[in-house]
């Protein structure tokens, strides 16, 4: 089981699209653990996108992050971290795939609606950043229906 952090960007705030990107990761059959609404301070916000500390479009990512709210996520599911990137698309939203949530709400690469760690080790980094206070473990209803126990019991 994995969990990652998401994050639902501020033009995803500012443009109403809370609702309907949140719909798209619990239809799939992922596990909110943990949710905020909050704005980033600059020293998170530098934290977060350290890895691209040099790149010539950080001073303006984190002016675009901490410039309004976001919903912090911590979501769970086999493969989460891999899953929530396809459903994402690519990170230039004029390029993503039609039916991804960039491809059909966005059109900007610098705004593109949503984060999500890309590997286990930034999801562990990521998620004690913005959840330092943990996430809430919860038995999910659906999780059997979504999952085949014999498939994930091969798995293992
Ligand atoms: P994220 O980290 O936000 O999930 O996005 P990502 O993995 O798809 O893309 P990444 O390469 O990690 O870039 C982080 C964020 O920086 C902004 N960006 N702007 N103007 C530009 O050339 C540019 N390139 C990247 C985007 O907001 C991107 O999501
Ligand atoms: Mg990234």
């Amino acid at each position: 089981m994995e969990r990652t952090l998401i994050l639902l960007k501020p033009d995803a705030v500012q443009r109403g699209l809370c609702g309907t990107l949140l719909s798209r990761f619990e239809e799939k059959g992922l596990k909110i653990v943990a949710m905020k609404f909050m704005k980033i301070t600059p020293d998170l916000a530098g934290k977060h996108y350290e890895a691209h500390k040099e790149r010539p479009f950080y001073p303006g990512l984190v002016k675009f992050m901490t410039c309004s709210p976001v919903v912090a996520l911590a979501l769970e599911g086999n493969n989460a971290i891999k899953i929530c990137r396809t459903l994402m698309g690519a990170t230039n939203s004029a390029e993503a795939a039609p039916g991804t949530m960039r491809g059909d709400f966005g059109v900007s690469r610098s705004y593109n609606l949503v984060h999500g760690s890309d590997s286990p080790e930034a999801a562990s980094r990521e998620l004690s950043l913005f959840f330092p206070e943990g996430i809430v473990s919860w038995d999910s209803a659906a999780w059997n229906w979504a999952y085949d126990p014999i498939e994930e019991l091969k798995k293992s």
